[in-house]
């Protein structure tokens, strides 16, 4: 089956490295679904020129007005764009964005037809205290709060534990595989609808094939390296 392959590239990549990487991109050939989420300044070059799937790395939880550097998910719907990241770890830890706010961007982002890809992921701190399954039932519960069968048509969740983000460390296969089926039935019990669940953290070209074979794993979410052409180019190669 085809996966998902969430590419974050986070605050990298300069213009002038923008149409070499936007070329070399769509030289690669995968039957898995690829969604760039580059900085906002680049949406539009993405949008019209790469053959994958365009996503934000981040949304207002406005829909327009008074908001002064911020995106909105209207602005993102008229642009084309399918997708959002809402969550990731790095704005709720440097921007200090809650549950609440996460909640109605999410809300947001349904208003608008824009499919918010959900992060979630205990700190190091939380996993030694044995707290990861406590603290992504609450952060999903939270994200989802309002969600119903009728104004959702997929419910996209990244497992990111916070101490795998960039550090070269990941869970063991066993571990992710525990939270993704953990994910799985929490999420069908409240909702009768099947998740799409991504892992992110220190994805690489060693373990990405191991991590996508876990059944109740659909895809990965990919930070730092995803800017990188050339190793995103082979992982994504190595991926299918
Ligand atoms: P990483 O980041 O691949 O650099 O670990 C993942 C992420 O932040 O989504």
């Amino acid at each position: 089956m085809n996966k998902i392959i969430v590419l974050n590239h986070k605050m990298n990549l300069t213009y002038n490295k923008l149409d070499e990487y936007i070329e070399n991109i769509n030289k690669v050939k995968t039957n898995n679904n690829i969604i760039i989420c580059p900085s906002s300044l680049y949406l539009d070059p993405f949008k019209s020129k790469c053959k994958f799937s365009i996503g934000s790395q981040n949304v207002s939880n406005e829909s327009s007005g008074a908001f002064t550097g911020e995106v909105s998910s209207l602005q993102l719907k008229s642009m084309g764009i399918e997708y959002s990241l809402v969550g990731h770890s790095e704005r709720r830890n440097i921007f200090n964005e809650t549950d609440e706010l996460i909640n109605e961007k999410v809300m947001k982002c349904l208003e608008n037809d824009i499919t918010p890809i959900i992060c979630v992921g205990e700190s190091l701190e939380e996993k030694e205290k044995d707290e990861t399954l406590i603290k992504i039932n609450n952060q999903i519960s939270h994200a989802i709060l309002g969600i119903n069968e009728t104004n959702i048509k997929e419910l996209i969740i990244a497992y990111e534990p916070i101490w795998a983000i960039g550090s070269g460390i990941t869970p063991t296969i066993e571990e992710i595989k525990k939270i993704s089926d953990y994910i799985y039935s929490i999420i069908k019990e409240a909702y009768k609808l099947k998740p799409i669940v991504l892992y992110g953290g220190s994805v690489n070209k060693t373990n990405i094939k191991e991590i996508l074979k876990i059944d109740t794993i659909d895809g990965v979410l990919i930070g730092t390296i995803s800017s990188k052409i050339e190793e995103i180019k082979e992982i994504i190669e190595i991926s299918n």
